[in-house]
């Protein structure tokens, strides 16, 4: 591996958003996905807009296009079909809104990006603004309605919703599903991607249950809320929609429009991510509401506390020891941990998206140090590895898809926003 200069990786950076660019919407990386993926998109326009504004305001506008009627925005949306990808749409049977779409959502990051989309140029930003908060409000209405626990935390009804697919967060709840026969399927991601660095049959077989349940009740939110077989209250939804909530406050403000009820789910969420503290690991970890049950692992979205803007002192000691323990933090589960695996995707290796997050968050409460440590062991492990999806946390190896739209995004929009090189 050698060390690019920053320049050609700015170059390259851009080149990947625009090769990635289908017309409007931006896919992840070709082969492995090929469709409109809900955060990624959101990235891609946080990554368009070091450098063409209206393409990033393009890009979110596309993204809400595929809004269903309820609200939710899905966490994949096929404009088209596409043989490379499985499961595609014809496995999903999704069809509420203007396109074919996966039938659960993703972490709503996109308030807080719009945000600063639209605080770059609020003359450019204002009449698309005007547009988009009644869908963010809707979709965040929705999270309300169908992904909060009694308690506040928000919960995930299927381990994709949550973007962290692998991660042990879910082993609990996974177990105890019963697959049963799902029916004979072709992966297709591990003829992309060496098998090693994705997820396992069993899990697959159970993630296709899931699909396969939600489909059979309509994708119908009442239906699938009765006698649910999959329901984790977890840190990263949890503490992203309270980021967003709090960003939607302001977007509601700058259009004026009352915000009293979304600083009344903002109160709620907080109280709910506190409940999702667990003193025997010293950090926040997942719940299965199912059963109560603690996933007892110690995930790279515990440090998003900051960036949902409840800092906790309890989390630096964590945060120093993450820092200090891998040459490329933070891993998406610490080594400290028996199910650690440094290469296999949410089970270990570190992405540089959520590091962003993560480093916004730090800056915000002060923490400039941790947050300027964490900019530049990014910045070298994208230098050596180029724009991969994830990395090895210990060696800095890339893995998974490469020319990969978010990493590019952030290398723009976050790494190189302030870098001297
Ligand atoms: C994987 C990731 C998810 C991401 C998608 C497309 O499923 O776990 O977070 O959105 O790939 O990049």
């Amino acid at each position: 591996m050698k060390d690019l200069d920053y320049e050609t990786l700015d170059e390259d950076a851009r080149g990947i958003l625009r090769q990635n660019d289908r017309g409007g919407f931006t896919i992840p990386t070709s082969g492995l996905y090929p469709f409109q993926w809900n955060w990624d998109s959101v990235f891609a326009a946080w990554g368009f807009s070091t450098f063409d504004l209206p393409r990033a305001w393009a890009e979110i506008e596309a993204l809400f296009e595929g809004q269903l009627p309820s609200g939710m925005v899905p966490h994949i949306i096929f404009r088209k079909d596409d043989s490379d990808y499985f499961p595609g749409p014809g496995v999903w049977g999704c069809d509420l809104g203007a396109f074919s779409s996966s039938g659960i959502t993703q972490p709503p990051v996109a308030a807080t990006f719009i945000r600063k989309l639209y605080e770059q140029d609020p003359a450019l930003g204002r009449p698309i603004l005007e547009t988009l908060v009644p869908k963010l409000y809707a979709w965040h209405q929705w999270f309300m309605d169908w992904r909060c626990s009694d308690d506040g935390a928000i919960f995930v009804t299927h381990p994709w919703e949550s973007g962290r697919d692998n991660s042990p967060d879910w082993d609990s709840s996974m177990a105890a599903l019963e697959p049963g026969d799902v029916g004979p399927y072709t992966r297709r991601d591990t003829s992309h991607v060496d098998p090693s660095m994705r997820p396992t049959k069993a899990e697959y077989d159970r993630y296709l249950y899931l699909v396969q349940r939600g489909r059979k009740l309509g994708w119908d939110d009442a239906a699938m809320a009765e006698a649910p077989e999959f329901q984790v209250a977890e840190p990263g939804i949890s503490f992203i929609l309270l980021r967003a909530n709090r960003d939607l406050a302001a977007l509601c403000d700058a259009v004026g429009r009352d915000a009293s009820d979304v600083n009344a789910w903002t109160a709620r969420i907080e109280t709910g991510c506190k409940t999702l503290w667990n003193d025997e690991i010293g950090g926040y970890d997942a719940v299965n509401l199912l059963t109560g049950a603690r996933s007892g692992a110690l995930s790279s979205v515990a440090f998003l506390c900051w960036y949902a803007g409840m800092p906790d002192a309890r989390m630096q000691a964590p945060l120093t020891r993450v820092l200090s323990d891998v040459a490329f933090p933070v891993p998406s589960l610490v080594p400290q941990d028996a199910r650690f695996d440094s290469l296999r995707y949410w089970r270990g290796p570190t992405w540089g998206f959520v590091n962003s997050m993560i480093g916004l968050g730090l800056a915000e409460s002060g923490l400039t140090s941790e947050a300027e440590t964490l900019r530049q062991r990014t910045a070298e492990v994208i230098r050596k590895g180029g724009f991969a999806e994830y990395f090895d946390p210990i060696t800095g190896a890339p893995a998974g898809g490469d020319s990969f739209t978010w990493t590019a995004a952030i290398w723009l929009a976050w790494v190189r926003a302030g870098s001297e090189g």
